[in-house]
């Protein structure tokens, strides 16, 4: 279904939430089959992480500071961040539902003494919720959650955590492989309640983090047997921003 341009952002993200409210459970159920995915991408996010390479071959735990966005109920990206020694994650989700399923599911995490996640509920956008000193993160990872920001607030987002990272730090997310202003479904995964919407720059995302300061790294076209291909990024910040 087409996307109304006039509809205001923020009756787009309510409804975005109100939505992943009724229907986490389902999402959560349906996106098991794409783990191995997520998981191939986070062994890639984690080796490239700055303090890995600078600890190695010490005792020292490092300490590395990340930022999830869109974490959903922590399945499995959160874990695994999480579980890295030393790791202080904060994981972010507009969703109060996928907030709650995600604090529950940290408390049979096996995490090292080392580790903490803290959740945050709310729009990754808003800067009362989700907000860092600059250079200050090692790594931030979005992983299908971008991709619900209306397209110019995609391109501001990710010009803030270019901002957040440090220098050397990288980010993992993913996007739409193709340019779209927005994309409404009505009834996402068969779910009366399940009205979402997507949009992206397509491969022009490339563009815009290269535009904040980010060296793109990898860069993969995933099919993944669902209406649209992702693109795959792993950028990493080369300069300070203005
Ligand atoms: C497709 S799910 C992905 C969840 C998880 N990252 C994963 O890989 O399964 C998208 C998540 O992003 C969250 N989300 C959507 N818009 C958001 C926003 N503006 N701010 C924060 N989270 C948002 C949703 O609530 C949902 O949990």
């Amino acid at each position: 279904m087409s996307f109304d341009p006039n509809q205001p952002s923020a009756e787009i993200k309510s409804r975005v939430k109100e939505s992943y409210d009724a229907i986490a459970d389902t999402y959560n159920k349906w996106t098991e089959g794409h783990s191995d995915l997520r998981r191939q991408y986070l062994d890639k996010f984690i080796a490239q992480l700055p303090t890995a390479s600078a600890a190695a071959g010490t005792q020292e735990v490092p300490q590395l500071r990340i930022l999830e966005l869109g974490c959903g109920a922590g399945e499995p990206a959160t874990r695994i961040l999480a579980s890295l020694p030393g790791a202080q994650v904060t994981a972010n989700d507009i969703s109060s539902r996928q907030v709650a399923l995600g604090r529950e599911n940290a408390l049979k995490w096996d995490l090292d003494a080392s580790s903490s996640v803290r959740f945050v509920e709310g729009d990754m956008m808003d800067r009362n919720v989700v907000d860092f000193p600059a250079g200050s993160l090692d790594g931030v990872v979005g992983l299908y959650s971008i991709i619900h920001l209306p397209k110019d607030e995609q391109a501001e987002m990710l010009a803030r955590l270019a901002g957040w990272l440090k220098e050397g730090g990288i980010l993992l997310a993913n996007f739409s492989a193709g340019e779209s202003e927005g994309m409404v479904l009505e009834e996402w995964l068969n779910q009366k309640e399940g009205w979402m919407f997507w949009s992206g720059w397509g491969e022009g995302t490339v563009e815009k983090l290269q535009g904040a300061g980010l060296e793109v790294v990898v860069r993969g076209i995933e099919p993944e047997g669902v209406d649209v291909d992702f693109l795959w990024v792993l950028a990493r910040k080369v300069k300070a921003s203005v």
